[in-house]
């Protein structure tokens, strides 16, 4: 399998075209299927005839081979390096909310690096009573809390801002996680070391040779910000900022501060060291919109998507998505087969947590017509996930950041699907 989206949809589809079955309704498929001996009902198979692999085979487990496209991809010609680069979570093909960290997408400035407990450390100073160092055992003695969130870098779906150009939801809307993180609130660190009143912003450095440093209004600092140890109910993984990275909840990615090794507070916002404009978002006149850390509410259909082609003809078919806001919980996720005429609510499968990813399906019986497939996500504020052409519209065509805008799926009669974009 290759890496460059475009080629791979393309001799998968073509693969797929040759295996179509003629869709008959799901209950007449299988009543045929019931008919023609079958040898995987009638025959004994291997893996019933002798043991399978003894319990220490894998004493730490990974997915079956049959699972081994299920990975992160990168898109070669966004950057010149690997190591300052990004990859994506491989969202059309994983059910549920919760992201595996094995195939999380990553975002580097300057490498994931190896750094043990032992050699951890994290300093908070600047405007406080106390400046304090903590070990990584130290954190462990603070009380501990567990939160969903989803992390969502601020480029995600940036290279879509001119047009349709990815074949597939991993590439346009795939620079997204959710995990569930176990740490300690930052807020009871800053208590520990005092916060003094002039205090009014944090100014969060990683590890690693870019340091990634951000500035936090304490507003936020104080209330969901977690320093966290575990995702997903084991350690973090090195690519996520082992031993110990912040999340922000609702918050673009690039505040989540990996391998985060100091705290500063202060009056003000201080400048990131790199390009201090990186994270503004341009406009129209070329003003540029600052400090636009909040992710807007949106939604994305993983199945049928470029990489999920149906293959299995007309008849029943799963819709399903992911929906979700930094502003707080979705609370309704619709979906339009007419490229937005119509709109059926789907369901929210399972819990709707706010600021965390949320799954939605819609059973739907395709009559094997050619669908124009969007979903619109709405959150807890009432704000309603606009089109693209709404966000031109206020935006500007050269954009990278915050693009949050409805994405089309035209899924051809043949059932292959492409990224497109309707007026
Ligand atoms: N923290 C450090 N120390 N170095 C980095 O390069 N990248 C940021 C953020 N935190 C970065 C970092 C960006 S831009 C994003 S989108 C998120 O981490 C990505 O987190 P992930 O690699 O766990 O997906
Ligand atoms: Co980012």
């Amino acid at each position: 399998m290759t890496d460059e989206p475009v080629k791979e949809g393309h001799s998968r589809r073509a693969f797929l075209r040759g295996t179509a079955a003629a869709g008959a309704g799901m209950l007449a498929a299988t009543a045929a299927r019931a008919q023609t001996p079958d040898p995987l009902i009638t025959e004994v198979q291997p893996w019933a005839s002798e043991f399978g692999d003894a319990v220490d085979a894998t004493p730490y487990g990974m997915p079956i081979e049959f699972e081994n496209h299920v990975v992160r991809r990168n898109v070669e010609w966004l950057t010149e390096s690997t190591a300052s680069s990004i990859n994506f979570t491989p969202i059309h093909a994983l059910e549920g909310t919760i992201t595996p960290q094995g195939c999380a997408f990553e975002r580097h400035h300057s490498g994931a690096i190896e750094l043990s407990k032992a050699d951890y450390r994290l300093m908070i100073n600047g405007l406080v009573d106390k400046p304090l160092v903590f070990t990584y055992e130290d954190l462990t003695r603070f009380p501990r809390h567990v939160t969903t969130a989803f992390c969502e870098c601020a480029a995600n779906g940036g290279m879509e801002w001119g047009g349709a150009q990815l074949e597939g939801c991993q590439f346009t809307q795939g620079m997204i996680h959710n995990m569930e993180y176990t740490g300690v609130m930052l807020r009871d660190l800053l208590a520990e070391a005092g916060v003094q009143p002039e205090g009014k912003w944090v100014y969060v450095e990683g590890a690693d040779a870019s340091s990634n440093g951000r500035s936090i209004p304490m507003e936020k600092a104080l209330d969901d910000v977690m320093v966290a140890f575990y995702a997903n109910g084991e350690a973090l993984r090195k690519e996520h900022g082992y031993p110990v990275r912040l999340v922000v909840p609702g918050f673009e990615g690039n505040m989540w501060v990996k391998w985060v090794r100091r705290i500063g507070v202060y009056d003000q916002a201080v400048e990131s060291r790199e390009e201090t404009s990186k994270y503004t978002d341009l406009m129209p006149d070329g003003r540029a919109r600052k400090w636009t850390w909040v992710m807007d509410a949106k939604s994305v259909i993983t199945s049928p998507s470029p990489q999920v082609p149906i293959h299995h003809g007309k008849g029943p078919l799963v819709i399903t998505g992911l929906a979700w806001s930094g502003n707080g919980r979705i609370t309704q996720v619709d979906v339009s087969l007419d490229g937005g005429r119509n709109w059926t609510p789907a369901r929210i499968s399972g819990d709707a947590k706010p600021k965390a990813l949320t799954r939605f399906h819609l059973d739907i019986d395709w009559n094997g017509e050619e669908m124009y497939l969007q979903s619109r996500a709405t959150d807890e504020t009432g704000y309603v996930q606009p089109t693209k052409d709404a966000l031109r519209a206020i935006r500007g065509n050269n954009n990278v950041y915050h693009n949050n805008g409805i994405q089309t799926w035209w899924v051809h009669a043949d059932g292959e699907v492409e990224n497109v974009e309707i007026a």
